[in-house]
């Protein structure tokens, strides 16, 4: 609806060296029964004192003054409040005067020999300001609540890596010290079943009874399950808490992309343009934990024949990418589907300043794109949770 020039009066600031003009327009608004209230200034720093002064709910202006200007005026006005809207009027008719003013932020421009447009024109250019301030406001509101959701991101992230590290710890310090307990143990009790002197290989005690050569056999297997019980330790912690700030990105990606081969036995490669590369454990970690979603994403879905993981460091960003060939998707149907994989590394990109891009088509293959500034990305709420040792 637009809204009419009633109660509370609109408060109009005119930009008018003729005083005659004034009182013209003055009359023509008394006409059509808006109440307003006005005030004239004609140069520059009269503008600037009655912005200062009071509110302003619109600024009408003449074309030329002796010593001011429309444009000048605009300019003003829009200094003041980018949203204000400004009707500049003129005794010339050009269209490219017209064109001009509009561009320069004009809400309407208006002849001196039609002024009886004057009140729809004030009409419509506050509807217009109260649309430009309500759009400016949401986007800020939205701007706000993206920038929170963010840090909120980053924040479940750090507090995610501080979950794993403690896991791995305990899996550490319990579990791993009882298994290297029970591996003593048992050595100790092979020697003391086959009488078998220290360095002398277990079951290769000629003299023993078939019962003993059981129970030996039997502590072999016992042996072998407690060495894959260590293996699995190891594993499990490994991926808790990859040996990324140790080991450094490079060596715990070649890490990732080798296991992931053998364990897949899909072809998988890795590429680097740095042996070294000193990042932000923050970063590291990201990069990190992108590649591992990536491959896992693939050894779900991708029916893969290949697979490339390319790290490529610039002076001020780092890029990730992992590219398969295989079955591919619509990457439309993402904001359809349940999974918070893909979802939660665009987010982590945003968090750390960056940006993440997945390119696919249905049997095109998947590229992951993850790239993130070395420095200089939002500033972190609170210093990553990233440990400095690894606990294996
Ligand atoms: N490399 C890939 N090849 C084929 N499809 C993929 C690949 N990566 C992801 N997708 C598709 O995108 C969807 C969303 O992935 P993601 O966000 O990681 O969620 P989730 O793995 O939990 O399903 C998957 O369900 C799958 O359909
Ligand atoms: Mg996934």
């Amino acid at each position: 609806m637009v809204p009419t020039l009633s109660a509370p009066p609109t408060q109009l600031l005119v930009v008018e060296d003729s005083e005659l003009d004034y009182e013209l327009l003055l009359a023509l608004l008394a006409r059509s029964g808006h109440p307003v209230r006005a005030r004239r200034v004609e140069d520059d720093a009269g503008m600037r004192g009655a912005l200062r002064d009071g509110a302003v709910d619109i600024v009408i202006t003449d074309h030329t003054m002796p010593r001011f200007d429309a444009f000048a005026a605009l300019r003003v006005a829009k200094e003041h409040d980018p949203d204000l809207p400004v009707v500049v009027v003129s005794g010339e008719m050009s269209e490219d005067l017209a064109v001009a003013a509009l561009r320069a932020g004009a809400d309407d421009f208006i002849l001196k020999s039609r002024m009886s447009r004057i009140g729809p024109a004030i009409a419509r250019s506050l509807q217009a300001a109260t649309e430009r301030r309500a759009g400016r406001e949401a986007a800020a509101a939205l701007a706000e609540s993206e920038s929170r959701l963010r840090a909120l991101t980053r924040h479940l992230e750090t507090v995610k890596e501080e979950e794993r590290r403690r896991i791995a710890r305990e899996i550490h310090d319990d579990i791993g010290a009882t298994l290297t307990a029970m591996r003593f143990e048992l050595v100790s009790l092979a020697r003391q079943l086959q009488g078998q002197q220290p360095g002398q290989d277990p079951g290769q005690n000629p003299g023993q009874n078939p019962g003993q050569a059981d129970a030996g056999s039997r502590l072999r297997a016992i042996s072998n399950l407690l060495e894959q019980a260590v293996a699995a330790s190891h594993r499990i912690q490994h991926n808790l808490r990859p040996p990324v700030l140790d080991a450094g990105l490079v060596a715990a990606l070649q890490w990732l992309v080798q296991s992931f081969a053998s364990r897949t036995a899909i072809p998988a490669r890795f590429e680097t343009n740095r042996e070294d590369l000193p990042l932000p454990a923050e970063c590291a970690a990201a990069m990190y934990r992108v590649a591992q979603e990536s491959l896992a994403n693939i050894s779900k879905y991708a029916q893969a024949q290949r697979v490339a993981v390319q790290l490529f460091a610039a002076p001020e960003e780092v890029t990730l990418e992992v590219s398969d060939d295989g079955v591919g998707f619509d990457p439309g149907m993402l904001q359809a589907t349940p999974g918070f994989g893909i979802r939660g590394l665009v987010e982590r990109a945003r968090g750390l300043g960056g940006w993440a891009e997945i390119s696919s088509a249905p049997s095109r293959g998947t590229t992951v794109m993850f790239c993130v500034p070395t420095h200089g990305g939002p500033k972190p709420e609170q210093k990553s949770g990233l440990p400095s040792e690894d606990p294996k």
